[in-house]
Parts: C-alpha cells; sequence; structure tokens
C-alpha cells in the first residue's frame, strides 16, 4: 500500500455501488449446482469438541452492548469461557429445514446466509487449551489445531508491538474466503467481509464485556503475516483483523513460522476470483509491523455543522432490565416481515441508538462514540417522534430532525426495493465521510469504516432483540440514499443499514 493513498478504495466503492439500474442490468444468475459450502472442512485435522455445557453470564445484553470499559475480572478466557465466546458469535443457534437440505443459521447476520466468514484463535497456554493456532470449526462446534506451541509473538510483531496483542494471553482472527460470498454478491462481497465480520465481532464484543474479559480490535497489522501463520494464501481468502483478549504478560515464542499445507474439502466445483476484490485488498494491505504502527491511530476529526433542526434529546430505557446476551442471540434471527401498522416508542429507539454508538475498542477508533460513520436514520413510526429523516447528534445526545414528512415509499425504494424497509419503524443508515476517512488512513481506511458501521449495525440488531422488537440488515441504493440525507450527507459514502420495527407475525398473535 502507498501510504495514505486512496484510489483503490474510491475506484472499489464506486464500481460495486447498487443502483437502479446496475440491478436491473448486470444479469447474474446464481449457478445452484456450484453453490459453496457454508464451512471451511480441513481434512485429516482431529477435532478438539468445545464444551457444550456453556457458562451462564448474568450481565443485561443492553449493559454489555453500552460497556465500552468495565472491570476486568478475567485475566485470560478458559476453554468454557472460549467456547462461550465462539458459540455465542459464530456458533450454530438455528437448522431450518427446507425441500432442498437445511441451512444451519448461526449466532450473527450474514448477508445470503452464506457465512464466508472463519475465526482463528492464536493462543499461549490457556486452562483447557495448550499453546497453539486453531481454527474453529461451527459445524461440530470443534477446534482444529493448525500448528502446536507458542505464536502469538508472529501477531505482536505484524501488529507492530501493539500493546493489547502483545499483553493478549489469547487472539482471535477474523479470516474471509471471498468466494463463500462472492459466489452471489460477486465484486461487492468485499464489503460483505466487514459487514458479516463486524455482526460477528458486535456479539463477541458482548459477550467479552459480559465475560468481563477485555478485549480489543486490532485492524493495523502487516496482513501478509498474519495470513501466513494462518496458512491463507491472502488472495483466495485473508485475515480481516483481530481481537486481542484478556491481559497477561508479552510472549516469547518464536517468529519462525514454517508454511503450513493443509487439506481441506473444495468449496465447489470451481471457484471464480473477482479482480475488484483482490486489487482492493491487496491496495488496503500494510507491509509490515512499522507500518501497522504507523497507520494505527486516532481517527480524523468529523465536525458536523451546528444543528438547524429541532433536536430530540435521547431518553434510554434503563439498560439492566434486558435478559442475558446468550438468551437474546439465541433469539436474534432476521426479521423476515415487519407489521406495517406496529410502532416502537421513543425510548426504545433511544436505547437502540444509545447502546449501538457507545463505541468500540479499536486501534482506529477513539475510545468512546462513533469514529468514521454517521447515524442517518428514516423514522417511519416511533411514538413521540415525527415521521421523516433525521441524524444523530452525539455531542448533544440527541437526533436532529434534518426533514418532516412521510418517507415509507422512499425508505422502501432506497432499501432495493424490499418492502421491510418501507415497514420498518425505523432505517438505521450509517454513512461515512469517506474523503476525510481515506485521507486519514488510505485504502485500508475503506476496511476500517465498514467494520466499524458493521459493529454498530450488529449492535442495533442485538439492541433490537434485547428490546423484544425485529430487526434485519438490508442492502441499499447507494447514492440515493446520500441524496436522500443530503445536504448534510454530501460526500458520505454509505456503509450499512439496518431496519428495525415489529415482527409481523408476533403482533398478528396479539
Ligand atoms: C449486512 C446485511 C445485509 C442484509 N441484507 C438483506 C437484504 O437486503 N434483504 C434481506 O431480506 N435480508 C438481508 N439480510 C439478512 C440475511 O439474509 C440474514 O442475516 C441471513 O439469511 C441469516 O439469517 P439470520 O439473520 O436470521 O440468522 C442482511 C443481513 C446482513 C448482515
Amino acid at each position: 500500500m502507498t501510504e495514505r493513498d486512496a484510489t483503490a478504495a474510491w475506484r472499489y466503492h464506486n464500481a460495486t455501488k447498487h443502483s437502479y439500474w446496475s440491478v436491473r442490468l448486470e444479469g447474474h444468475q446464481l449457478d445452484w449446482a456450484n453453490e459453496p459450502l457454508p464451512f471451511k472442512l480441513y481434512r485429516g485435522l482431529e477435532p478438539i469438541p468445545l464444551p457444550r455445557d456453556l457458562h451462564a453470564t448474568d450481565v443485561p445484553c443492553l449493559e454489555a452492548l453500552a460497556s465500552v470499559e468495565y472491570p476486568a475480572e478475567k485475566e485470560a478466557p478458559d476453554l468454557p469461557t472460549l467456547a462461550s465466546l465462539l458459540y455465542f458469535s459464530a456458533g450454530i443457534t438455528k437448522r431450518v429445514r427446507y425441500p432442498g437440505g437445511e441451512i444451519y443459521f448461526r449466532a450473527a447476520a450474514c448477508t445470503g446466509a452464506l457465512y464466508h466468514i472463519d475465526l482463528y484463535l492464536v493462543c499461549g497456554d490457556l486452562p483447557g487449551l495448550s499453546a497453539g493456532v486453531y481454527h474453529f470449526g461451527p459445524h461440530d462446534f470443534a477446534l482444529r489445531r493448525l500448528r502446536a506451541g507458542d505464536y502469538r509473538a508472529v501477531l505482536v510483531d505484524a501488529a507492530g508491538q501493539e500493546p493489547t496483542v502483545a499483553a493478549a494471553p489469547a487472539v482471535l482472527v477474523f479470516a474471509s474466503t471471498f468466494w463463500r460470498n462472492a459466489w452471489k454478491y460477486r465484486a461487492r462481497a468485499y464489503r460483505h467481509c466487514f459487514w458479516d465480520s463486524g455482526t460477528i465481532l458486535a456479539n463477541l464484543l458482548a459477550m467479552a464485556a459480559a465475560h468481563r474479559l477485555p478485549a480489543k480490535v486490532v485492524l493495523g497489522f502487516a496482513d501478509g503475516q498474519v495470513d501466513h501463520l494462518l496458512g491463507l494464501d491472502g488472495r483466495r481468502e485473508a485475515s480481516l483483523f483481530m481481537v486481542a483478549l484478556g491481559r497477561g504478560t508479552p510472549p516469547a515464542g518464536t517468529l519462525q513460522v514454517p508454511a503450513l499445507s493443509l487439506e481441506t474439502v473444495p468449496l465447489s466445483a470451481r471457484e471464480v476470483e473477482y479482480d475488484e476484490i483482490v486489487r482492493m485488498h491487496q491496495a488496503a494491505s500494510l507491509a509490515d509491523g512499522d507500518e501497522a504502527a504507523r497507520w494505527r491511530g486516532e481517527p480524523p476529526p468529523m465536525p458536523l455543522p451546528p444543528p438547524s433542526g429541532r433536536l430530540y434529546p435521547l431518553a434510554p430505557l434503563p439498560l439492566s432490565a434486558s435478559e442475558p446476551t446468550e438468551a437474546v442471540v439465541l433469539r436474534r434471527g432476521s426479521t423476515r416481515r415487519f407489521d406495517r401498522g406496529g410502532s416502537i416508542s421513543f425510548a426504545e429507539l433511544s436505547t437502540v441508538v444509545h447502546c449501538a454508538t457507545r463505541g468500540i475498542p479499536a486501534d482506529f477508533l477513539p475510545s468512546r462514540g462513533l469514529g468514521l460513520n454517521r447515524l442517518f436514520l428514516i423514522v417511519n413510526a416511533v411514538d413521540g417522534l415525527p415521521p421523516g429523516a433525521y441524524v444523530y447528534r452525539p455531542e448533544a445526545g440527541a437526533l436532529e430532525l434534518l426533514r418532516e414528512g412521510e418517507f415509507r415509499q422512499q425508505a422502501g425504494y432506497l432499501a432495493l426495493e424490499q418492502p421491510l424497509g418501507a415497514d420498518a419503524c425505523v432505517d438505521l443508515y450509517l454513512l461515512s465521510p469517506l474523503g476525510r476517512v481515506l485521507e486519514r488512513f488510505g485504502d485500508r481506511g475503506y476496511r476500517a469504516a465498514q467494520l466499524e458501521a458493521g459493529t454498530v449495525g450488529g449492535k442495533v440488531y442485538l439492541a433490537a432483540y434485547a428490546l423484544r422488537r425485529g430487526a434485519t440488515g438490508l442492502t441499499f441504493y447507494d447514492d440515493d440514499v446520500t441524496a436522500f440525507f443530503s445536504p448534510a450527507a454530501e460526500g458520505h459514502g454509505v456503509m450499512f443499514l439496518t431496519a428495525v420495527g415489529v415482527p409481523w407475525r408476533r403482533r398478528a398473535q396479539n
């Protein structure tokens, strides 16, 4: 990557926008006979079963979501804690039969239920697990050891001595096999890497908070070094970011890493590589730990002009009233139809916005609040709030009314003409002032902005379900969304959309 150069990100972003015409003209047919497996299956590696008798936590989900700092009660995760973190972020929580087979739904939402994100664990000796590099297999809820021994020093070196990685007894690395998502979404799958790992990350951070285990997201690292450690080629399959877990003493392990050659089951008869993805990922990669150390840091300031519309200060509900995160994760599932006649209260919307935007502990974000994105909303049916377009003003803890009006029809259109966007009570959009972000962070800033948005979107999902409401991620017509929220959104790229509302079935039963 040329430092602070961001031409690849602009090119990729513009080339993968959806518009009214692009979806009509693209003519992409799904090749069902070539559908990829939703799992990475190693041949010949013994499964190390994870305990299924999971430790229950009793931290209310809304509190866990809103926690940015919490007292660390665990220095290192033991095996049952790891099992709980992995299950409630990336485990299989539901099996649904359909005429052609069975879909294994997971703890976090994923575009197209294609599940292209894999989690790897790099750890020193932990209670119940010896030092090694492991792959997490959701299909049989087991780890597989790819390397024996302590390789954490490789991550520390790759991350340019980032202090939480240097002190972490365990690190989870998120990676994507692009084809598993690109089969359906083609080049847009690179955006989905961060959307779909962001939703997993939202669950993981909530569970880490519930276990009182320190967690920090690290995006500044030398990609090639980490990929080499995990046996990924960086082209077909690549690491995305890591999460340092726990707090201990720096590892003294080796930096010598022989190449891995482990056989995996083919995903499908043939795979298609998308140049846009390869180019974007390579341009956004960092060469070594020194570059990683220079890359990370505070995001650019993103001042908004003073508010000119009416302000509605958030009034969240008490966070302590919600169930533990585990119960909420088990209940979560993307709402397939909202009740157009339903509404939510302003207190509920306030709670969702509050919990989702408290902050994400990451090496490219401020210690609190949103860093690279702004939250824009289309309010259709929120009691106590006029319908209209809003922007969240973190500095005032309030929603600013940009334009009052009944925008259900536009909300459905903007969500790729899906009724879910129109029938929801509220559509929550994350938009990023990409010019500033890319100027500060270069091409890798694109990954950072998408990841923050995906994680906030994942928190919106959980907060909505904690309140016993429904939610779904949705895709969108990029430039039309920016135009809809402009002039406030001028120069912003659309990163993520979550719709929140009343699930259709539940109200019908009342
Ligand atoms: C970022 C994102 C975008 C999504 N976009 C759509 C969409 O446009 N339309 C839709 O019906 N579902 C959408 N979904 C929902 C997924 O289809 C759903 O998460 C997946 O089928 C897994 O099901 P579950 O969320 O119920 O576990 C989206 C999910 C995510 C995370």
